[in-house]
């Protein structure tokens, strides 16, 4: 028994669990993920499979993508990126609604399917109907050799490593990663982005592993926070533009582990509904990075203040106006907008973390769900 208990500390590298070990080896993973698909001179991305399906890329007329989950987040950032770089129209589907809604497949459709498993049974039946309807399937998975990646017409891998943690981290920005690098490869391939700007977001993605880094300094001060907020029933995060997926995404880590409710939303859609909840008793998670749409982030936060809700920010490095508005802050490194939800993801993954830990929730395997949904 103390053998297989030695063989399980050592598999988590010292973590106390999976996913504390999944969330610290980001830096490494998204390294992992970009080298290789970046030329020695370092201004070049090229992601093969999209360079060898060049045409289906350049003159597709719409991009599908399919996922569920938190793969579905990452599908939704990669939405914005696509239609922000590369002026494709993008759709971004449940695959289980996909499926079954009769939905309006074109032979110049590239569809993507975005799975870390590769064996979701919805991702894979959506995949197999828009192959049926003669679309380019292009997966995005990370288990090599996988269902959905056999299934795939073409596909990237995210080249995180195994994850065992049930709940999603290193392969949700992973996942936005190579969708930032397809997106990339495409707008060049296309010229929808002049180069200049190109190869500034071709720098920036390349410091992403070294901000995390510096994200990941902030872990204890977040466990610390993490005690304030462990009495809550229930939690909202808010964000808007590239950080609304994430504000998702963060909500749905909360959910998952500690077993709070938690609902993440665009944070001017608040107005329409959710500010009815807000209290004195209700933590109101919102990322407010220093962006295009920062100022009307404050808004959003005034709104909540004025209604006296527990506000937790995520701001960026040096930020004086939301400091003084918010109850606490958790510091991110600057980086351009696209890439704000990658290392806007890190401080609330490891804020879902530590309030499931200190709730005493089996964090590794929490009830009721699965690693890989092969059923329906
Ligand atoms: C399950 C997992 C989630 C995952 C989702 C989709 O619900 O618990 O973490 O996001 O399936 O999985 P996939 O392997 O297709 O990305």
């Amino acid at each position: 028994k103390k053998l297989a208990m030695n063989l399980s500390q050592l598999e988590k590298g010292g973590y106390p669990h999976f996913m504390l070990k999944e969330i610290y080896e980001q830096p490494k993973t998204l390294l992992d993920c970009i080298r290789g698909r970046i030329n020695v001179e370092g201004n070049n991305i090229v992601l093969s499979g999209v360079i060898d399906n060049r045409d289906k890329f350049v003159r597709a007329s719409r991009i599908i993508i399919v996922a569920c989950g938190t793969s579905w987040h990452a599908a939704l950032i990669g939405e914005y990126l696509i239609e922000d770089w590369c002026r494709i129209p993008v759709e971004v589907e449940y695959a289980s609604e996909f499926r079954y809604r009769n939905p309006v497949i074109h032979a110049d459709d590239v569809v993507i399917a975005i799975s870390q498993s590769g064996e979701t049974a919805d991702t894979l039946a959506a995949v197999e109907l828009a192959k049926s309807k003669g679309a380019f399937i292009y997966g995005i998975c990370n288990v090599i050799g996988s269902s959905i990646a056999r299934a795939t017409h073409s596909g990237s891998y995210i080249h995180v490593g195994p994850e065992i943690g049930v709940a999603s981290t290193k392969a949700f920005t992973g996942q936005v990663t190579v969708l930032s690098m397809l997106a990339l490869t495409i707008a060049k391939e296309k010229g929808s982005i002049p180069h200049k700007k190109y190869e500034e977001k071709v720098q920036a993605l390349k410091n992403i592993p070294a901000l995390l880094t510096e994200v990941l300094k902030q872990s204890d001060k977040i466990k610390e926070l993490s005690k304030i907020f462990t009495y809550a029933h229930n939690f909202i995060y808010l964000g808007r533009g590239y950080n609304y997926p994430a504000a998702l995404e963060g909500a749905l880590k909360l959910k998952e582990i500690s077993y709070i409710h938690a609902e993440g939303y665009p944070a001017a859609e608040m107005k329409h509904g959710p500010i009815a909840l807000i209290d004195t008793e209700m933590p109101v998670v919102v990322i407010a990075t220093a962006d295009r749409i920062y100022e009307k982030t404050i808004s959003n936060i005034q709104e909540i203040k004025a209604r006296k809700g527990k506000i937790i920010a995520i701001v960026t490095e040096g930020d004086t106006v939301v400091k003084d508005i918010a109850d606490v802050c958790i510091e991110v490194p600057k980086t351009i907008e696209e890439f704000e939800p990658i290392v806007s993801s890190i401080p609330l993954q490891l804020l879902a973390y530590f309030i499931a830990v200190n709730k005493g929730r089996d964090v590794d395997q929490p009830r009721n769900l699965a690693k890989s949904v092969t059923v329906e």
